[in-house]
């Protein structure tokens, strides 16, 4: 079966991945050189996928061990080291022996290897008693890496969890070995950028100054416009400028958005014009009614109508100003700024140095269609 070339999780090749070229190169120079990176972007911009792919280009250098783990679900520092544990395990060549090594390394914490029942792939579990073994499991992480005589890449994924955790040394501990491991460089990458910034540009913080920040944007539109163009004549399929440019309109561009319409369009139609872009958003919003409808229980009508206000202009810079306020009706400056506060932590609205956008791009278009 010949598959979808427009991913909509994960990465698979070169082929696959459109563009940062320029964004690619910056991470491997920072990666060359030793220089721990953050990457910052809105949710579903490609942040994972570029690591994965300059990872993809690293796996195949000898000298450097990429890993990579995503602590989105975590909820604690002991649940933090057993994620980078079983990342580093994934680093262990896979013999029994060599695995056995590895537990016996972190026998202290109690480590055992069971399977992930979903994936069948191995897993060790810790059993970490106190914030004391929590350290002493990164002791031990970290002095594998260290007697290793390659270069550790480490990529922690989401890396604004870590403010949610209970414990608030969580930095300070992280930075110290950041400083004192001296084969391993980071990628630290995560969405929510006003945290992420804190965290790295405060002096009064552990991280302070500490990596090359790194924001990713929209991919440049011309080269998406080809990379769909080809994908689609590859295999006998059209799609034209017209289409092209209405895909950028539904979408803002935003990676995530562009691939799942592509996906779908792919999927469904031999030959896209305008009317087929159209008929697939009506399709797709249709099918999220439900969870659009749920989306507007979590919001007060105040939220509800400065979001609606920000759907229907797109990007709004000031959105106090007189002339946003009394063309939507709004009221009092306060309550919008207010609204606007809640809706950016709710993660409804990205704000982009400023410039705020719906963060969702096809329910942005549902709020616009009501
Ligand atoms: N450069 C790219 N070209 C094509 N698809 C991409 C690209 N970057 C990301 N994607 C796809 O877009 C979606 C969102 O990307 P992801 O890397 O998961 O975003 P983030 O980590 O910023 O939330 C994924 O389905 C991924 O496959
Ligand atoms: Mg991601």
């Amino acid at each position: 079966m010949k598959h979808n070339p427009f991913l909509i999780t994960g990465y698979k090749s070169p082929d696959y991945f459109c563009n940062r070229i320029l964004e690619a190169e910056r991470l491997e120079n920072a990666i060359e050189n030793q220089r721990n990176m953050t990457l910052i972007s809105s949710r579903r911009m490609g942040k994972t996928g570029l690591i994965m792919h300059v990872f993809g280009q690293f796996s195949k250098h000898s000298d450097y061990i990429p890993v990579y783990f995503d602590i989105m679900g975590t909820t604690g520092f002991d649940e933090f080291a057993e994620v980078f544990c079983n990342a580093v395990l994934q680093t262990v060549p896979k013999t029994e022996s060599a695995w056995k090594g590895f537990l016996k390394k972190l026998a202290a914490i109690r480590a055992s290897l069971g399977f992930d029942p979903l994936t069948g792939e191995p897993r060790i579990s810790l059993d970490i008693r106190n914030e004391k073994e929590v350290e002493l499991s990164l002791d031990l992480l970290f002095n594998f890496i260290a007697k290793k005589k390659k270069f550790f890449v480490v990529a922690i994924d989401e890396f604004q969890q870590i403010a949610t955790y209970k414990q608030k040394n969580v930095e300070a501990i992280l930075r110290s070995y950041v400083q004192k491991v001296r084969n391993i460089s980071f990628i630290f990458s995560g969405s929510k950028k006003h945290m992420l910034s804190e965290m790295f540009s405060q002096p009064s913080r552990p991280f302070f100054n500490s990596t090359e920040m790194m924001f990713l944007d929209v991919i440049n539109q011309n080269d998406y416009f080809e990379f769909i163009q080809s994908h689609f004549s590859k295999s006998g399929k059209h799609i034209d400028d017209e289409a092209l440019a209405s895909i950028a309109d539904y979408t803002s561009l935003h990676t995530f958005y562009v691939q799942f319409l592509c996906n779908r369009l792919f999927s469904a139609f031999k030959k896209v014009t305008d009317k087929e872009v159209k008929e697939t958003i009506r399709t797709i919003l249709n099918e999220n009614q439900p969870i659009y409808a749920s989306y507007l229980n979590l919001l007060t009508t105040n939220q509800y109508k400065t979001l609606r206000a920000i759907a229907l202009e797109r990007i709004v810079e000031n959105p106090t100003s007189g002339k946003f306020l009394s063309m939507h009706h709004l009221g009092a400056a306060s309550s919008v700024s207010q609204a606007v506060s809640s809706l950016i932590g709710k993660e409804f609205i990205h704000d982009d140095s400023g410039l705020l956008s719906v963060q969702d791009k096809f329910f942005a278009q549902w709020i616009r269609s009501k």
